[in-house]
């Protein structure tokens, strides 16, 4: 559980700050994504691996949970919680939430169907203005035609319900990581009653930074300080 925990923080911390180059110019985050899509079959091994991960990490969740239910046999006639935090004790709940939201996410951005069946298909293709670098290397050329991911993100948010569901679901990822981040060091016999304390202060900063970054990009949009290149078109669904 704490071992596929880290591999998807570490994922979800990467995407967030690959999706705050949306706040520069298109080239940045359009080209980014170019990248990514023309790693090819290296893109799928990423993909399956995170998906092996979210399988594992829901799979040891299930059967720690059973087992916790087994060692009581019977349920407790009064509960009240002493130690256990707000965030512990709702890891289930927006463990399924977030579950819930990565699918339509994925339908939503990846596959470009949420909103609109031709959402995706119908934005203008995007020039690059200049070559766009990793690590100095240059990897997408300016000139080239590539998918608009910069007017596709702003023109989702632009539906205040959709703005609002990721808002939402962003918070309660934040909550679930302030508890899996804390209870992994745990898992792995990293935290000690000294550093306990500490721990929970990185873990409680580190999950606000990252509700931060993650409210900031729909919040932008909302409140109008970001503007898709493509104008023209919507993400709304066509009116029949
Ligand atoms: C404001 C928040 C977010 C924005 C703007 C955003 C943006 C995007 C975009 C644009 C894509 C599609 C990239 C493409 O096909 O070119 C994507 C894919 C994805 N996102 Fe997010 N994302 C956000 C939050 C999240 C969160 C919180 C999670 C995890 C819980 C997540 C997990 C994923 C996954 C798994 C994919 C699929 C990657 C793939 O295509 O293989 N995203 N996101």
């Amino acid at each position: 559980m704490a071992v596929t925990g880290l591999i998807l923080i570490g994922f979800v911390i990467g995407h967030l700050v690959g999706n705050l180059q949306v706040f520069q110019h298109p080239d940045h985050l359009n080209g980014y994504a170019q990248f990514l899509h023309q790693l090819g079959p290296l893109l799928w091994v990423a993909r399956i691996g995170l998906l092996v991960a979210v399988v594992i990490h829901i799979w040891a969740a299930t059967v720690l949970t059973l087992e916790n239910n087994r060692a009581r046999g019977t349920p407790y006639g009064f509960k009240h919680t002493i130690q256990a935090t707000l965030a512990s004790r709702m890891m289930r709940v927006t463990g399924y939430v977030v579950l819930g939201f990565l699918l339509y996410h994925i339908a939503h951005f990846t596959m470009g169907a949420a909103q609109s069946s031709t959402f995706k298909e119908n934005l203008p293709a995007y020039t690059m203005q200049h070559e766009y670098r990793v690590a100095g290397f240059p990897v997408v050329a300016a000139g080239a035609k590539v998918l608009d991911v910069h007017s596709m993100v702003i023109l989702g948010f632009q539906s205040p319900v959709v703005a609002l569901f990721y808002i939402i679901a962003v918070g309660l990822l934040s909550f679930h990581l302030l508890h899996g981040f804390d209870s992994l060091f745990q898992t792995l016999g990293l935290r000690s009653t000294r550093w306990a304390g500490g721990l929970r202060k990185v873990a409680l900063w580190l999950c606000l930074a990252y509700f931060a970054g993650n409210l900031a990009i729909p919040g932008a949009v909302l409140l109008g300080k970001l503007s898709p290149r493509a104008v023209g078109i919507s993400a709304a669904p066509a009116q029949r």
